[in-house]
C-alpha cells in the first residue's frame, strides 16, 4: 500500500507526477508550501527520498485535517465511520450548516464536505464559511482506511505549518529541495480557478513568489515550480530551467470542457542532472496507467 493524497484537491498534481519526479537532485529536507491534496509529499515518501518534510498551506482547515491524520488518525477513522456522514442533500447541507470546534470533528466534516460537494471544490464567502453545493454523485467514498493509515505513517516524519508560502524562509537551508505549487496564473480573466482560500491569488501574489524562489536559489536550495504557461510566468522565470508538460485540465470557467494545457515546470537546476529515479522504472509505468 501506498501513501496518497487523502482528498480530492483543485490543481492536484498525478498527472504531471512523472514529470515532477523525472529529474529530481538529491537534497536534504523536503518543502511543500502550497500543500493541497500533497500528490508530491506522498510520491517522494512511497520512493523513501523524505527524511523530514515541511509541509504549509494557507488553508488552516486543511492543515487541521493533516494534523489529525498524523496525531489522532485511530479517532478519526472512528469518527468518519459514523452514520451521519451520508450522501444526501439534507445531511450534506445539515453538516454544512455547523459550526465545528473539536479538530477531529472538524477534520472529519472537513473530508466529508470534500467528498461530496459539487467537484470537491473548497469555496468560503468573504466570512470564511464554506458555501459550495451538495455535489449529487451517485456515489461517493468518504474515505478508504488503508490510505488514511499509510498516510499517518508518512506524516510523522512531518511538520505542518497553516501559513503564508513566505513561511518556508524561516525553515529552508541549503541543499534542501522546494517545491511551489502555486494556484496557477489564469489563462484569461474567467477561466481559472484561483480559490482554495477566503484570499484569491493574484499577479502580487505571483510576483512576491517569484521573489521567494529567487531568495531561495541565493540560499543554495534546489527549488522547482510548477505554473500555467503565460506571459508573466515566463518572464518572472526566465533565468531558470523551464519545461513545457501537458495536462488534461478544465478548459472554461465551468470545469466541464476539458482538453490538454500546456504547463511550465520551473527548475532552479539542469533536467536530468541526477536521474534519481532511472531504477524505480515500474513506479513510473504504474503512474502513467
Ligand atoms: C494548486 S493547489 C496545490 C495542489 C497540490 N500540489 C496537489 O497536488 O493537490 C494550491 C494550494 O495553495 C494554497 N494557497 C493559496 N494561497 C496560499 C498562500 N498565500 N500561501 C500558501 N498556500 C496558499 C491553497 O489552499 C491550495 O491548497
Amino acid at each position: 500500500m501506498r501513501a496518497r493524497p487523502f482528498i480530492k484537491w483543485a490543481g492536484g498534481k498525478r498527472q504531471i507526477l512523472k514529470h515532477l519526479t523525472g529529474s529530481l537532485v538529491k537534497f536534504k529536507d523536503y518543502h511543500e508550501p502550497f500543500l493541497g491534496g500533497g500528490s508530491l509529499f506522498f510520491e517522494l515518501h512511497n520512493r523513501n527520498l523524505v527524511s523530514r518534510a515541511y509541509l504549509y498551506d494557507y488553508n488552516s482547515d486543511l492543515i487541521n485535517t493533516y494534523n489529525v491524520i498524523k496525531s489522532n488518525v485511530t479517532e478519526l477513522i472512528v469518527e468518519l465511520k459514523k452514520p451521519v456522514y451520508k450522501n444526501e442533500k439534507e445531511a450534506y447541507y445539515d453538516i454544512r450548516s455547523l459550526e465545528v470546534e473539536e479538530a477531529i470533528n472538524k477534520a472529519a466534516r472537513f473530508i466529508y464536505l470534500n467528498k461530496t460537494a459539487y467537484n470537491g471544490l473548497y469555496r468560503v464567502n468573504s466570512k470564511g464559511k464554506f458555501n459550495t453545493p451538495f455535489g449529487k454523485y451517485n456515489k461517493m467514498k468518504l474515505f478508504d482506511q488503508e490510505t488514511l493509515i499509510m498516510d499517518n505513517k508518512a506524516l510523522q516524519k512531518a511538520e505542518l505549518f497553516a501559513s503564508d508560502f513566505t513561511e518556508v524562509l524561516k525553515h529552508a537551508r541549503k541543499d534542501d529541495l522546494i517545491y511551489f505549487d502555486p494556484p496557477y496564473q489564469p489563462l484569461s480573466r474567467t477561466s481559472n480557478f484561483t480559490g482554495y482560500t477566503n484570499k484569491s491569488f493574484g499577479e502580487n501574489d505571483q510576483i512576491r513568489l517569484a521573489e521567494t524562489f529567487k531568495t531561495l536559489v541565493n540560499r543554495r536550495c534546489h527549488v522547482m515550480l510548477s505554473n500555467s504557461k503565460t506571459k508573466l510566468i515566463s518572464e518572472l522565470y526566465s533565468n531558470f530551467n523551464i519545461e513545457e508538460v501537458y495536462a488534461n485540465r478544465a478548459i472554461n470557467s465551468k470545469g466541464n470542457g476539458r482538453g490538454k494545457i500546456a504547463e511550465l515546470i520551473v527548475r532552479s537546476w539542469k533536467n536530468k542532472q541526477v536521474p534519481l529515479f532511472r531504477v524505480q522504472k515500474q513506479v513510473v509505468s504504474e503512474i502513467k496507467q
